[in-house]
């Protein structure tokens, strides 16, 4: 049957449809920010040499001749730059604007850059690398990801004292040159001629790229953290000559050498040594992650790389004889506030939380990155979300994260489907590649929610909300018959039997709903509550259905499916004891191992821990023949290693990183459960403090900065005494279970406590 509509009624209808996309359009179209008006986007004015693509430098001088009162620089760039103003380098920041979804979104810096100013003439330089923008990067080494050129824009606005001021635009009276930094790419590394300097300075050309996506910039930055020094120099079996920094991370090496004019000094750079003792890059992938530095000669010269880093404990010199004191490793990553601190009476814990926290260091470089040494350095979605309430206990990472979700919701596809990776670097590779899977796509309402948890912020629950939905509404358009089926990574790198991917699928659909709900339900959006709690019911009802037998078992025989099955809420609470009985029986067949992967690792402990299961899980902990937490440990990990097993007992390495956080989120049982600070109401407004000592340790010193303060759970035992110092910070409650004695309600204060934990009691549930 066909019905015709009114030509008046559909008239109505066109001007109304037109009139909501006009205001859809203003709403949100972006405009550029005031200080770039005026400045043009400049590009060098000479043709590049297309094989190694010196770094750009532009140029600006100026005269000034009045007292400055105040004077800021507003700049950005496609690439990474520094700048200059003479030889001073200005502001503590490397690798700015930082990475984001540069299509949309790009940063722009601002520093004040009255300490750099003299009077009279002034000399503004910056220069450019390759970054994330144009260097070759990305699994595939493609080049030019987001364009080709290394242009910049920028305003110095410079106020003087008698009340006058200036402006000064990029235009086309600055001035564009290559120098010394003859290449500069991140996987590769730099190569510097000491020799060539900046002249034969030529106009530049102006550009038209767009400024609306001109966004400032989140936090402050990539900046050198920890100087380790040089622990030993050697000489390998194979004769290369070594140098170990003792620790494993992400940075560089600063060095001093004499030599003649044009020596040329290699530094290599690599995370172990092999079974024989040789320097190991064969999991470095295309990452040369070499430096070269051919030398002026003749005096003492101090070099450090630019526009790169590397991911390594070691490294080969060639080119000069190596002496310990002439080198030292610079740890390079986001600047964070450090938040908690966990030690105990088990030195192989405390090596275990250290390698944690040097592996979020070696990996918070801007983005959440996967690793830090190979030619990968991506945003793995999953890793992000599965570290981040390790990440939060550690380090203040609302910023790091809230600008990292920005980014989500730029890159995240018009059907609502997210990218395993953030920013999506892939997303104009064709065929395309995986994007909306289990666990790793779900960072998009795993994230926002947890960082509510945990900061008490609905902002960022207001501006990622809309991203939620649409992936949980993506999700649903993407199941057939009440389940959802995607050929995601599943339970990425497990030991032993894997757990079906469908399973997988369908506990994270369920857990996205949740989140969404809680979402809802804190900003009021009644509706959505009503609509997705019918969702939910249905996607755990179809759960049932297909993945349990009558007697109560999860389909998949795993330790990760009855994680999941437990953690994520999938089953009636008639079931749960027996799930939780089959997980303590897989472990327990298993020798006392985990055989989880990247998603089941993070809740495996808790799985235990909250189902009366606190023995095994602390036997898990304690384990350390390969798989488990204190293998690597065992072998000399100085961070968290992607595989359980990267360096195989034979002492044989294996292809794989040396720095990925993800297995680390066992952090978070580490404060939660052994520590006991765990948070019983957002931003730890309400406080729990249930430590639930076990594993032979017989002291804990855990402490956390909430936003309200700084809340600690210390304890000792003394055979079956306990003593406790607890602080709960002003504008916080808490309860504090006492072992032997039961839960107290406090307020802000310091508390001593003392109780008696009897044999039974450690075999009790947290819940
Ligand atoms: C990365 C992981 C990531 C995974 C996806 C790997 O190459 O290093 O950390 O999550 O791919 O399965």
């Amino acid at each position: 049957m066909q019905v015709s509509i009114p030509f008046h009624i559909m008239k109505l209808f066109i001007i109304s449809w037109v009139l909501l996309l006009m205001v859809g359009i203003r709403e949100t179209r972006a405009q550029s920010p005031e200080w770039s008006r005026q400045a043009q986007w400049i590009v060098p004015g000479f043709a590049e040499d297309t094989l190694l693509r010196p770094s750009p430098i532009y140029r600006k001088i100026f005269t000034l001749h009045k007292p400055v009162q105040s004077a800021v620089l507003y700049i950005s760039a496609h690439g990474v730059f520094e700048a200059f103003m003479g030889n001073r380098k200005i502001g503590e920041e490397y690798f700015a604007p930082g990475w984001t979804s540069y299509d949309t979104r790009l940063q722009y810096r601002q520093y004040d850059i009255k300490p750099y100013l003299q009077s009279g003439k002034n000399d503004l330089q910056v220069i450019v690398g390759e970054g994330w923008y144009r260097g070759a990067f990305g699994g595939l080494m493609q080049k030019n990801n987001y364009g080709s050129d290394p242009g910049i824009i920028a305003m110095a606005d410079i106020r003087f004292t008698d009340g006058s001021s200036i402006r000064l635009y990029t235009d086309s009276s600055w001035q564009s040159t290559t120098g010394p930094v003859l290449h500069a790419d991140i996987y590769g590394g730099m190569l510097y001629n000491a020799n060539i300097q900046p002249g034969n300075w030529q106009p530049v050309t102006v550009a038209t790229f767009s400024k609306d996506i001109l966004v400032p910039t989140v936090g402050d930055g990539v900046k050198k953290q920890e100087r380790i020094p040089a622990v030993r120099v050697f000489t390998a079996p194979n004769g290369d000559q070594l140098v170990d920094f003792g620790q494993n991370l992400a940075g560089w090496v600063s060095f001093r050498v004499k030599g003649k004019k044009n020596d040329t000094i290699r530094i290599s750079h690599a995370e172990v040594l092999d079974k024989n003792g040789n320097f190991y890059t064969g999991n470095l992938r295309e990452a040369t992650a070499t430096d070269t530095y051919i030398l002026k000669g003749n005096s003492v010269e101090s070099f450090e790389p630019m526009f790169t880093w590397h991911g390594f404990r070691y490294i080969k010199v060639e080119g000069c004889k190596p002496l310990k004191e002439n080198f030292t490793a610079i740890a390079l990553y986001t600047a964070m506030q450090p938040t908690g601190s966990f030690s105990c009476s088990d030195p192989g814990i405390n090596q275990l939380q250290q390698n944690i926290s040097w592996s979020l260091k070696g990996n918070f470089l801007d983005i959440p990155t996967d690793c830090p040494q190979r030619s990968e350095r991506l945003g793995w979605t999953g890793d992000a979300q599965v570290f981040f309430r390790t990440a939060a206990f550690n380090f203040n990472v609302r910023d790091f994260y809230a600008k990292w979700l920005q980014d989500l919701r730029a890159d995240q596809r018009p059907n609502g489907s997210v990218p395993t990776i953030i920013p999506w670097i892939y997303r104009n590779l064709q065929p395309p590649r995986k994007n909306g899977v289990a666990g790793w796509s779900d960072a998009a309402t795993i994230v926002p929610w947890q960082m509510y948890q945990v900061y008490g912020d609905t902002a960022i629950l207001t501006q990622q909300y809309a991203s939620m939905k649409a992936w949980v509404d993506h999700i649903q358009g993407a199941s057939t018959d009440g389940l959802w089926t995607v050929n995601g990574y599943g339970d990425w790198l497990a030991p032993g039997d894997s757990t079906s991917l469908p399973f997988i699928d369908q506990c994270f659909w369920a857990y996205s709903t949740q989140l969404l709900i809680n979402t809802a339900a804190i900003l009021g959006h009644q509706d959505d509550v009503q609509h997705y709690t019918s969702m939910l019911q249905q996607v755990k009802s179809s759960f049932l259905q297909h993945y349990m037998k009558p007697e109560g078992y999860t389909m998949p025989n795993t330790q990760t499916s009855y994680v999941l099955a437990l953690e994520l809420q999938m089953l009636p609470d008639s079931i749960k004891p027996l799930a939780a009985k089959r997980l303590d029986e897989l472990v327990k067949a298993n020798n006392n191992h985990l055989a989880t992967g990247f998603l089941g690792t993070p809740w495996l402990l808790h799985a235990l821990s909250n189902n009366g299961y606190v023995h095994t899980a602390y036997d898990l902990l304690k384990q350390d023949t390969w798989p488990s937490w204190l293998y690597p440990v065992k072998m000399g990990a100085t961070t968290i290693w992607e595989k359980w097993n990267a360096i195989l007992p034979d002492s044989n390495v294996q292809a794989t990183s040396y720095n990925h956080y993800a297995y680390g989120a066992v952090g978070d049982w580490l404060y939660r459960v052994v520590g006991g600070i765990d948070a019983a109401a957002s931003a730890y407004k309400k406080i729990n403090i249930h430590p639930i000592p076990g594993g032979g340790i017989t002291w804990v010193k855990c402490s956390y900065i909430s936003p309200y303060g700084k809340i600690v759970s210390n304890w000792q035992l003394e055979g079956e005494h306990i003593k406790m110092q607890v602080e709960i910070p002003n504008g916080a409650t808490a309860t504090i279970y006492v072992p032997g004695k039961g839960a107290m309600e406090v307020k802000a204060g310091k508390y001593n406590l003392e109780g008696n934990i009897s044999p039974q009691e450690n075999k009790l549930s947290k819940r």
